[in-house]
This record gives structure tokens, sequence and C-alpha cells, in this order.
């Protein structure tokens, strides 16, 4: 059996990956070190902690906290380190930088400490195409592309990525990232714009659009990100960065007309709100350094869109529940009588 830590697996991304890693890898016994925060949420495990019990384990805690990680390395042992642990909504990041900071940077340079300091086969970060900041057509991010990131999340990341990769060149810890672009699919907390305006839509009330909508984003299905993360810890090479993304851009717009359609609904439920400030136009990405390890994306813009769509239709056991307390009160703070 190998164990392998995955930090920040209670959250939308995390939770898939460590379903989808413990059906395909059934010799690798899964330890989620999660802090749970307003997006962390163990109702994305249910399924799990019930099937793979056994070879699936739950830890609580911060990422930036040195005991708590170290405890959990001398307890777990693991061989793998795969951080999704982070504070990801760009909106948030505008009304509060400094839990970024605390996350985003110090946390992975806690968790890098912890690798070089226990050894691990490998360390692998996930990071996003934001850290390249907007591109321009049609060009597309590389991955040797300078960093130009443009939110306090987004600056965030590229500090953790600059981290990692600085630990790899100095104390030869052997790190890979992968950044990938926008995720969707089930489990998505819903102040991400997919299923907020899904959930949204379902209930008739408004979807607060952006500025003018014609910012371009690649909408790719979460279970392709999984394949592309898992073939990197397979495949990829120490000290190396690579992107993760269909490669298909879709305008925001056209992205609120999908939903809307196969909910049924009047385009009319779409309100033109004010823009967030910094908004990036366009991100794009060059996918040919993961073509070249063997991957390719399972799904077109229009299933993935659907599959989520049906999801959050079969499941408002789950998002329901979320769209209270807390929730509330920030989507008050970010769309004020917009929202309503
Ligand atoms: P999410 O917000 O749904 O989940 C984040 C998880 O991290 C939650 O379970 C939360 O409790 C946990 N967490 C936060 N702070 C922590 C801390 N200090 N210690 C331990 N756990 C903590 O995020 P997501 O959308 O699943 O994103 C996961 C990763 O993927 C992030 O690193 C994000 O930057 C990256 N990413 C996300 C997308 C996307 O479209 N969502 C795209 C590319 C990259
Ligand atoms: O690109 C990868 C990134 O994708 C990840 O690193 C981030 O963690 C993730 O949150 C996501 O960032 P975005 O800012 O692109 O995602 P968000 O869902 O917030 O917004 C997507 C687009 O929709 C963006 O152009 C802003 C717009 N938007 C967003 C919200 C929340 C709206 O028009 N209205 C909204 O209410």
């Amino acid at each position: 059996m190998k164990t392998v830590l995955i930090t920040g697996g209670a959250g939308f991304i995390g939770s898939n990956y460590v379903r989808y890693a413990l059906e395909k890898h059934s010799d690798w016994r899964v330890v989620v070190f999660d802090k749970l925060t307003y997006a962390g949420n163990l109702d994305n495990l249910k399924d799990v902690a019930e099937k793979f019990e056994g070879r699936y384990a739950f830890v609580r805690g911060d990422i930036a906290d040195r005991e708590a990680v170290f405890q959990a390395m001398r307890e777990h042992a693991p061989a793998l380190i795969v951080n999704f642990a982070a504070d990801t909504h760009v909106d948030r990041s505008l009304m509060e930088p400094g839990t970024f900071i605390m996350t985003d940077v110090y946390g992975t340079y806690v968790l890098l400490e912890a690798a070089r300091e226990f050894g691990v086969e490998r360390y692998h970060q996930i990071s996003t195409d934001e850290v390249y900041g907007d591109i321009a057509e049609p060009l597309r991010s590389t991955e040797d592309d300078r960093l130009h990131p443009s939110s306090p999340y987004s600056s965030s990341k590229a500090g953790g990525d600059l981290m990692c990769l600085a630990y790899g060149r100095s104390f030869g810890v052997p790190v890979t990232i992968t950044r990938g672009s926008n995720n969707i699919g089930p489990y998505q907390y819903p102040e991400k714009v997919v299923p907020l305006f899904i959930t949204n839509a379902i209930d008739d009330l408004p979807l607060p659009l952006y500025g003018d909508g014609l910012q371009m984003r690649d909408y790719q299905h979460v279970l392709d990100h999984c394949d592309g993360i898992d073939l990197v810890l397979e495949k990829g090479q120490p000290g190396e960065c690579y992107n993760v993304g269909s490669g298909v851009e879709t305008r925001n717009i056209d992205m609120a007309h999908a939903i809307l359609d196969l909910l049924d609904k009047p385009r009319a439920l779409i309100r033109p709100v004010k823009d967030r400030p910094g908004h990036d136009r366009r991100y794009a990405l060059d996918v040919s350094k993961l073509r070249a390890l063997g991957w390719s994306s399972r799904h077109t813009f229009a299933q993935a869109i659907e599959d989520t769509v049906r999801w959050y239709v079969n499941n408002q056991w789950w998002w329901r529940k979320l769209k209270s307390g807390e929730y509330l009160e920030y989507y008050k703070r970010q769309y004020g009588s917009a929202g309503r």
C-alpha cells in the first residue's frame, strides 16, 4: 500500500480526485488533510468514506500549521503529497487578501518543509492558469511564460508555484506542478460562476453577469483535470510544470445561455452587473506538453456543462443547505440588491 496525503481533499476538485484516485489505484491509501473552511465539506466525501473504508482517513488541520502538518507526516508517512488546499475564489481575495497569502503561499511553504524533512517520492502542487494573467487572442499560455497574475488569489498561487520550484532547485524536493483551467462538475461550491448560475436559474433568481460577459474561460470537466493530475504524478518530470485544460474557450455569456437552455429557463434571467476589478479578459492554455505525456480531454464543453447541470438538478440535498448563513452574507456583500 502506498499512502498519499491529499490536502484540501474535502473541496471541489480535491474530493473528485480522492474518489478518482481510490477507484483507479487499488494499492493507494488516501489521507485527506483539510481545514474544512466554508468551502470544505465532508458531504463531498460521504460516499468515499463508506465505499473505501480502510483505505481512506480524514485529518482536520490547517496546512499553515507546521505542528499539525508534521504530526500528520509522522503518523501516516505518505509517499506522495498532492496539495489542493487553497483559498480559491477571486472575488473573496479582493475582500480579504491576507487569508489567501496565509494558505496559498505560507501553507505551501509549510508543506514543502514537511516534504523536505520527511522525504517523499513526489510533492505535487495544484495550480491555476490564472498565474499567467490574461492573454490576447490568438496566443496561448505555455509553461515557460512569465507569471503575470492580476488578483490577490492568482498572485498567491504564483507565489506558491515559485516556492515549489525553489524547493525543487535548492533542496532537491521532487516537485511537479499542474496549472489547470476553470473546472466544472459535481460538488463545486455555489459561489463559483457555473454552480451559482445553475442553482440561481433553478430557483428563477437572476444570473449576475460581470461587465459585458465577453470574457473567455476554458471550462473543463473536473474529471479531465483529474486525468491530467494523475498522469503528471505518474509520468511528469520533477521540476516541471504542466498546463491542463480543454484548449477550448467559451465566452461567459455563452456559458450562461447554455445553462439556461439546458434548464429551459428564459435568458431574461441574465442580469448584467458591475465588473470584477482587475478582471482577466481571456485565459487560454497551450496543453501540448501534457498531450505529449498521453493526455487528452474526454469531455467537450457541451458534455461537461450538461453533466454539471444534471448533477445540480439531481443533488439539491447537497447545495440547498450551503446557500444559507455565511453564504448569504457573502452573497449580499458581493452582489447587493443586484443578486435578488
Ligand atoms: P475549493 O475552494 O472547492 O476547496 C478548497 C479546499 O481546501 C477546501 O476543502 C478547504 O477546506 C481546504 N482548505 C482551504 N484552506 C486550507 C488550509 N489552510 N488548510 C487545509 N485545508 C484548507 O477549491 P477547488 O476549486 O477544489 O480548488 C482546488 C485547488 O485547485 C486549488 O489549489 C485551486 O487553486 C486549484 N484550481 C482550481 C480551479 C477551479 O476551477 N476550481 C482551477 C485550477 C486550479
Ligand atoms: O482559471 C482557473 C480558476 O478558475 C481557478 O484558479 C479559481 O480557483 C476558480 O475560482 C476559477 O476562477 P475564475 O475567476 O475564472 O472563476 P469564477 O467562477 O469566479 O468566474 C468565472 C468567470 O465568470 C469570470 O470571468 C468571472 C465571471 N463571473 C463570475 C461570478 C462569480 C460572473 O460573470 N459573475 C459571477 O457572479
